[in-house]
């Protein structure tokens, strides 16, 4: 595996930089202040191509690969997990679904419309009682003559509240249990499509999330993303590409935190001296620095792997549980640096501190990663009964 960034890769990364220090860094305090899903820089991320990094030109996207796509995602992570969320949901959890299942149909209708930022997209996976055990859903889709009616409820939904499209997955056939799930392509404007916001989150407050109630949503047989019984695999696929962005998204947290530090600890002094010269302030910075690395190397890693068409649902994992943990860490200890000062928003470390804990939450919590590792070294399947 080489490290070694391309001249593009590099430039791509510099603009990105670039762009959240003038784009996403000014509003992003202001935003969470005010619970503002800021649609205005929505269409500016959009505008940078960023919204469908990974989709290739001919259905509207930016052609690149997942590295690189990593590189952008680190970058607008450092600035605002807000709206990394967003790029994160639309261009890998719903993008990234549609270009793996689609149908050329399905692809030419939604792509564009999502790369371009005109549409909104959401993943409806888990319900007010299915997170982890993602296989037992209770929303159901029933056989009609034109096409399905689709019942339930979802929960947690990230921009399911603007989403034009969501991705609803629900069971055709209890029996069947995982083999049963389809996933659909639902136009948000259907009757019976009913989002609520959730309110009073600890962080992402500029970010939206819904409960969505489904009551006798109508779909037409095309609606249908993959095959009826493809559904379960349609949600790990893009759970794939979904941890692995929230972990790149991490890596942006994990560096903000490193160096906000050192810029405070070299400000502020104390005993007359700044607090960067004590050896318990650089302790706290090396270890930052250590949890960042190790993070991007194994997103680097996970990237390389999907370039590559190598199987990669493991070391994705490893870079979700490890870079999602990291960044947790990494805020706690960057208001530690920061002390007073740290605990009120004038500096980022306070929101990556409450916008980071959904992390280990969302996208498969890191006990579901250790599950998935741990399955992957001993072969057995704790989820199992033995
Ligand atoms: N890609 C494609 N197929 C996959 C796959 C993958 N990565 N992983 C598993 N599969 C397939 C398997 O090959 C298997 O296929 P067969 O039926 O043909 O054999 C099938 O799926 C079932 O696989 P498992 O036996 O591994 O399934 P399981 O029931 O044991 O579940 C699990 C595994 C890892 C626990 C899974 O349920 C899981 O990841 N749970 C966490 C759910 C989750 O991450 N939810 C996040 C919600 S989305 C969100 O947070 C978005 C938001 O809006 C913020």
């Amino acid at each position: 595996m080489d490290f070694e960034l391309t001249d593009e890769q590099r430039l791509i990364k510099r603009t990105a930089r670039e762009f959240t220090d003038r784009e996403i860094v000014e509003r992003a305090r202001e935003n969470a202040r005010n619970h503002h899903f800021d649609l205005e820089l929505v269409k500016k991320i959009a505008d940078q191509g960023y919204l469908g990094a990974i989709v290739p030109a001919e259905y509207g996207g930016a052609g690149l690969d997942y590295v690189t796509y990593g590189l952008i995602v680190e970058e607008i992570g450092r600035g605002c997990s807000s709206v990394r969320t967003v790029i994160s949901v639309q261009t890998s959890l719903v993008c990234s679904a549609i270009l793996k299942w689609g149908t050329e149909e399905q692809k030419r209708h939604y792509l564009p419309r999502l790369c371009s930022g005109e549409w909104l997209g959401c993943f409806g996976l888990t319900e007010p009682d299915t997170g982890s055990d993602a296989a037992n859903q209770r929303t159901r889709a029933t056989k009609t003559d034109s096409g399905w009616l689709i019942s339930g409820a979802k929960m947690w939904i990230s921009m399911g509240d603007y989403a034009r499209v969501a991705l609803i997955f629900a069971q055709t056939d209890p029996a069947l249990a995982h083999k049963g799930l389809a996933c659909f392509l639902v136009d948000t404007d259907q009757p019976g499509f009913k989002p609520q916001p959730i309110e009073h989150k600890m962080g992402l407050h500029a970010s939206d999330t819904a409960s969505i109630a489904l009551e006798d949503v109508e779909v037409s047989d095309d609606a249908v993303l993959g095959s009826v019984g493809d559904g379960f695999k349609v949600a790990m696929s893009a759970l794939d590409s979904g941890r692995y962005s929230v972990a790149a998204g991490c890596v942006g947290i994990c560096q903000g935190c490193v160096e906000e530090s050192v810029s405070y600890a070299k400000e502020r002094e104390q005993f007359g001296r700044p607090i960067a010269s004590f050896q318990l302030v650089q302790g706290m910075i090396a270890d930052m620095v250590l949890k960042t690395e190790a993070s991007r190397m194994l997103v680097l890693r996970a990237g390389w792997l999907k370039d590559k068409g190598a199987p990669n649902t493991l070391e994705t994992s490893i870079a979700k549980l490890h870079a999602t943990e990291a960044a947790v860490e990494c805020a706690n200890i960057a208001i530690q640096v920061h002390g007073g000062a740290g605990y009120v928003d004038d500096h980022p470390v306070e929101r990556y501190f409450r916008d980071v804990r959904v992390t280990t939450l969302y996208e498969g919590t890191s006990q579901i990663q250790k599950l998935i590792i741990g399955r992957a070294m001993t072969g057995i399947n704790a989820l199992v009964p033995a």
